[in-house]
């Protein structure tokens, strides 16, 4: 697959008289795409039925002319005002039960009848016109579900929806009861239309009742989005993606992923640092200008693994881009630096890397208007070129070297679950306990390991041909998956919290059974602790936050300092009872790998690597030069090593 860049344009921004140099400009940079009108819907219809789609025509032509591919991006992230007008009750409620207003972008309910018709309209409209245009390469679904929150509204339109998504769920309302445990504090109910959303209610929920509404929330966006898809298919054979967005888990990216052809995703490296990842004071201050070493990489692995959802393909053969890159300082997070010089590339061939098909600057010109003002782009808003320019265009030269990717299957596979991280959030058991960042410490220790890691969904057929299996935290663990894994020939990590919930959320019938079949491990006692108060291990690491007493026949393979077993194993299957700091998850890896047969070496602080079929790619997250190999890596640095 070609490796390509590009940019997101909005031509209703700029006078039409600057369109054609910005493409030929664009075109010198070296890019390839172009994505538009994703906001633009108050210019296409700036009154009901009005529709002005001569501007967007011209718009189009001027770029395809000029040599560029067209993204086109359907414009229901941003309903215009008579759009609310005309459906008042189509706003998103919040959890405190206050509408969200009109005046930025995200304003809607996904169950809202009304304002679902009006996107049907508006997307049937763009996809006849545009459906068969030359210069429509691909499409993009809305813009970013779930971003600013927005996939939750506790609305009267929600509130009906899921009531008709539970009545067909359970084949009556005591079936419900039963299955959610409703006789706990008389929360039984008579009817489903009795049920209300898991808001406002005196202490928390019944964990059932939240569990269901995440279900129900995430179906919602897939049948937002198979809607488009539907209408934008019967139009047009351009192939079509959503852009999803870092550490956004609220809805199952591979259950969207299944009707799309390619995953796309927004990447921000130092927004996120700053407001996503809540790391220790010290790792934000030495990643403050390069991003976290492996939020990026864990999402593009992620994000291969839902391009590959669609057939369920293998996941090395998902289709996946950067549809939004940081080109410099962002506008949103707490603090906004600047990149260290180097990092848009290094970012941009990070993605390369791990498989992305294009990597798509957000945005050409800086804005001098509205709320993005302070975000930069490729331009500045004088239209001189900014650094992130220059950068891509080093990059458009190195590309003739090496134009492709050749991917393979990695070695290891690192499951992420989406309903497991909704039991999770429904019930951390303790401050800050999330799987989403258990999924990730696993994958940092994994990748300091030195290796090249896949991440599966938790699909049967999706664990063959892996050396090492890695499968924390599933709370969430379906019999056949269960099975499967206990087949596998790799080694295979599970633990902790494994299948510790029914569909349910009800806690598997005691006495507790094993954690799966071929290893005799049972949890007999959990508990949560503070960030400050670590169980040490027996030699280095500790358990942090998160640990369960284990009972079983299987082997102790790590144990406390007083001797509890940490990690037990039987034959090719091991239980890990806790959330292991950094030192004892890399005693893991190296335990697990070990055994599975990985060429593994671990990594000096902020150097990562990632194998290709045909290269190794080194790149160095640090503010200090490293050797690799023979190789010097100066701050920033990138090194593409072709395989023999
Ligand atoms: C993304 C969004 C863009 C822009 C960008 C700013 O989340 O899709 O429209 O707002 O952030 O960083």
């Amino acid at each position: 697959m070609k490796r390509t860049l590009g940019t997101c344009y909005y031509p209703e921004h700029w006078p039409e008289e600057i369109w054609q140099q910005d493409a030929e400009r664009m075109v010198e940079a070296g890019l390839t795409w172009v994505r538009i009108g994703e906001f633009a819907w108050s210019r296409i219809e700036p009154t009901p039925g009005d529709l002005r789609w001569e501007w967007l025509d011209r718009a189009i032509d001027v770029l395809g002319k000029a040599g560029l591919k067209v993204v086109l991006g359907t414009p229901t992230a941003t309903p215009p005002r008579w759009v609310v007008d005309k459906h008042p009750d189509m706003i998103a409620v919040d959890e405190n039960g206050n509408p969200r207003k009109f005046g930025s972008r995200r304003h809607y309910c996904f169950s809202h009848m009304g304002y679902l018709e009006e996107c049907r309209r508006i997307v049937t409209l763009m996809a006849e016109r545009y459906g068969a245009n030359p210069f429509i390469a691909a499409w993009q679904t809305d813009n970013e579900y779930g971003c600013h929150g927005t996939i939750v509204s506790y609305s009267d339109a929600a509130r009906d929806a899921f009531r008709l998504w539970l009545s067909e769920r359970y084949d009556s309302v005591e079936a419900m009861n039963e299955a959610w445990g409703n006789i706990f504090w008389s929360m039984e109910y008579n009817s489903f239309d009795q049920v209300d959303l898991p808001n406002l209610t005196v202490t928390e929920p019944n964990p059932a009742h939240s569990l269901a509404f995440h279900r129900f929330c995430s179906d919602q966006v897939v049948v937002f989005n198979r809607m488009q898809v539907d209408i934008l298919r019967a139009n047009s054979s351009a192939p079509i993606a959503h852009n999803y967005m870092g550490k956004i888990t609220g809805f199952d990216h591979y259950d969207v992923g299944a009707d799309l052809d390619i995953a796309s995703w927004d990447s921000y490296p130092l927004g996120f640092l700053e407001d996503r990842l809540g790391a220790e004071r010290e790792h934000q201050i030495d990643y403050a200008r390069q991003g976290d070493p492996d939020f990026q990489a864990f999402h593009h692995d992620l994000y291969r693994a839902v391009g590959a959802a669609k057939g369920n393909k293998p996941v090395e053969q998902g289709r996946w881009w950067v549809m939004e890159q940081q080109p410099g300082p962002v506008n949103w997070a707490p603090y906004n630096p600047a990149p260290l010089p180097g990092m848009v590339r290094l970012w941009t061939w990070e993605a390369f890397a791990h498989g992305a098909e294009a990597v798509c600057y957000f945005r050409w010109r800086q804005a001098p208007f509205a709320q993005e003002q302070l975000h930069a782009g490729m331009l500045r808003p004088d239209s001189k070129d900014a650094p992130a320019i220059h950068e891509a265009r080093q990059v458009r030269d190195e590309l003739v070297d090496a134009p492709e990717v050749q991917p393979k299957q990695a070695p290891v596979a690192l499951v992420f679950d989406y309903v497991s991280d909704w039991m999770w959030t429904v019930q951390p058991q303790g401050q800050g306990l999330s799987y989403f960042f258990l999924v990730l410490d696993t994958y940092r220790a994994l990748r300091r390991a030195g290796l090249t890691v896949d991440i599966v969904p938790l699909r049967a057929d999706a664990f063959d041909g892996y050396k090492a299996i890695f499968a924390p935290g599933l709370m969430h663990l379906p019999d056949d998956i269960k099975a499967e894994l206990a087949q596998s020939d790799a080694q295979v990590v599970i633990g902790p919290r494994t299948g510790a919930r029914d569909a349910d959320f009800v806690m598997p019938h005691a006495p507790l059974p094993p954690a799966m079949p071929g290893l005799d491990v049972t949890v007999s006692r959990l508990e949560t602790l503070r960030p400050d108060m670590p169980i040490p291990l027996d030699g280095s690491g500790a358990i942090t936050r998160y640990f369960e007493e284990i009972e079983g026949s299987g082997e102790v393979v790590l144990q406390t300092e007083t001797g509890a077993p940490v990690a037990m194993r039987e034959g090719h299957l091991t239980y890990m009872a806790g959330w292991g700091d950094s030192d004892a998850m890399d005693r893991l890896v190296a335990l697990i790998g070990g055994d599975a047969g990985l060429e593994m070496r671990q990594l000096p602080k902020g150097l990562r690597t990632r194998e290709t079929a045909t290269e190794r790619f080194w790149f160095n997250h640090t503010t200090d030069s490293i050797e690799v190999d023979g190789h010097t890596l100066p701050p920033a640095g990138v090194v593409r090593v072709p395989l023999a």
